[in-house]
C-alpha cells in the first residue's frame, strides 16, 4: 500500500471508529440506571480500552459496499464489538491471559465471575441488537458464528501441546475461533444492506479469509510482537501449550534432536514457561516464522479475489478501504 493510501485507511478507521464507539457509549449510558453497578463498570472496562475496532468497521464497510449507508449502520456494528470483547473476557479466563489491551485482564481486575457474566450480559445484547436491527436471517449468521466459535476453542483445547498437530487442525481452529466472527461482521452488514446472494457470498469470503489471515499473524505477535504495541503478553501461546503455525511448521522440518527437544518442551508445562527463547531459536532456524507470514499473505491473497464483483466506479472507497484493511492486517503490530 502506497503511503497516501494508507494514511487514507488510517483517516477512515479513525473516523469510523469514533463513531461505533459513541454508538457503545450511549447504549452504555443507557444501562446505568437499570442494571448492577459493577456490570456498567466492567462493560466499561473492557470496552473503552483501546481495541482495533476491526469487526464493527467491517459490517459499516460491508453494508456500504452492498449499497446502504445511514446511521443506524453504527447501532448494528457495535454488536460485533460487543460479541468480540465477549469473546476476549471468556478467552482471556481460558488461556491465563492476565493482560489485555495494556491493561489488567478484566477477570485479574474485576475477578472470573464478573468477566463471565459480563461476557454473557455482551453476547445476549449483540444477538438482540443483531435481531433487531438485522432480522432472523442475520442472528442465525450470528449464532451458528458464535456456535463454532465455542467448538473453534474447544478444538484449541484438544489441540493443546499435540505436538504432531496438523496444518489442517490448525487452520480449521483459526477458522472457527477467528474467521467466522469477523466473516459474520461482514455477511450481517450485507443482509443489513439488502444486498444480494452474490455480494453477500463475496463478503462472507473475504472475511473467512481476513479472519484466518488475522489469527495467523496475531499468532505470530505472540512470538515477535513488543507487549507495549501488542498490549498483551509476548510468549502466553507457548506457556499454553498452544500448537500455532510456526511451531507447527518448525516441528515438522526440524532434524530429530530439535525434534526431540521441542517435544520435550511442548510436552512439559514448567519447562513450556521458561523456554520461549529457546524455542525462538529453533523456530527462527527452521523458517517457521517466514513460513507462517508466507501462510497469512497466502491467505489475504484470497480474500481479495471475493471483492472483485463490486464495481470500482461506484463502490470504490469502501472497496478500496476494505482492500486497504487485508495489507493493514499483514503488517500491524498491535
Ligand atoms: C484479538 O483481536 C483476538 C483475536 C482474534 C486474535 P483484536 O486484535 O482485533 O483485538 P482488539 O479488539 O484490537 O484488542
Ligand atoms: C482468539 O485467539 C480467540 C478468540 C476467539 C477470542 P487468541 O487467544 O490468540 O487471542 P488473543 O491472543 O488472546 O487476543
Ligand atoms: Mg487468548
Ligand atoms: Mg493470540
Amino acid at each position: 500500500m502506497t503511503g497516501s493510501a494508507n494514511e487514507i485507511l488510517m483517516a477512515i478507521i479513525r473516523k469510523e471508529a469514533g463513531q461505533i464507539d459513541a454508538a457503545m457509549q450511549a447504549d452504555i449510558d443507557g444501562l446505568t440506571a437499570r442494571v448492577d453497578q459493577l456490570l456498567v463498570d466492567v462493560l466499561r472496562y473492557s470496552l473503552f480500552n483501546g481495541g482495533k475496532r476491526i469487526r464493527p468497521l467491517l459490517t459499516v464497510l460491508a453494508a456500504r459496499l452492498c449499497g446502504r449507508d445511514d446511521p443506524e449502520i453504527y447501532q448494528l456494528a457495535r454488536a460485533f464489538e460487543y460479541l468480540h470483547a465477549a469473546t476476549l473476557m471468556h478467552d482471556d479466563v481460558i488461556d491465563n491471559a492476565d493482560t489485555r489491551r495494556g491493561r489488567p485482564s478484566v477477570h485479574v481486575r474485576f475477578g472470573t465471575v464478573a468477566a463471565i457474566l459480563a461476557g454473557d450480559y455482551l453476547h445476549a445484547r449483540s444477538m438482540a441488537i443483531v435481531g433487531a436491527l438485522a432480522g432472523s436471517e442475520a442472528l442465525n449468521v450470528l449464532s451458528d458464528a458464535t456456535g463454532r466459535m465455542v467448538d473453534g476453542e474447544f478444538l484449541q483445547v484438544r489441540n493443546a501441546s499435540c505436538f504432531n498437530l496438523s496444518e489442517e487442525d490448525y487452520q480449521r481452529a483459526i477458522l472457527e475461533k477467528t474467521g467466522l466472527l469477523i466473516a459474520a461482521a461482514c455477511e450481517v452488514g450485507a443482509l443489513w444492506a439488502g444486498g444480494t446472494e452474490e455480494q453477500r457470498n463475496a463478503v462472507r469470503e473475504y472475511g473467512l479469509c481476513l479472519g484466518s489471515a488475522f489469527q495467523v499473524i496475531d499468532d505470530l505477535l505472540d512470538y515477535q510482537g513488543k507487549t507495549s504495541a501488542t498490549g498483551k503478553r509476548v510468549g502466553n501461546d507457548l506457556v499454553e501449550g498452544k500448537m500455532t503455525y510456526p511451531l507447527i511448521v518448525t516441528v515438522k522440518r526440524a532434524e530429530k534432536s530439535d525434534r526431540e527437544r521441542l517435544c520435550q518442551i511442548i510436552g512439559e508445562p514448567a519447562l513450556r514457561r521458561i523456554a520461549l527463547d529457546e524455542v525462538t531459536g529453533l523456530i527462527l532456524k527452521y523458517d517457521g516464522f517466514h513460513m507462517a507470514r508466507k501462510k497469512a499473505e497466502d491467505m489475504a491473497i484470497a480474500a481479495l479475489e471475493p471483492l472483485a464483483i463490486f464495481s470500482d466506479l461506484t463502490r470504490g472507497r469502501e472497496k478500496k478501504a476494505m482492500q486497504g484493511l487485508v495489507q493493514y492486517v499483514l503488517s500491524r503490530e498491535k
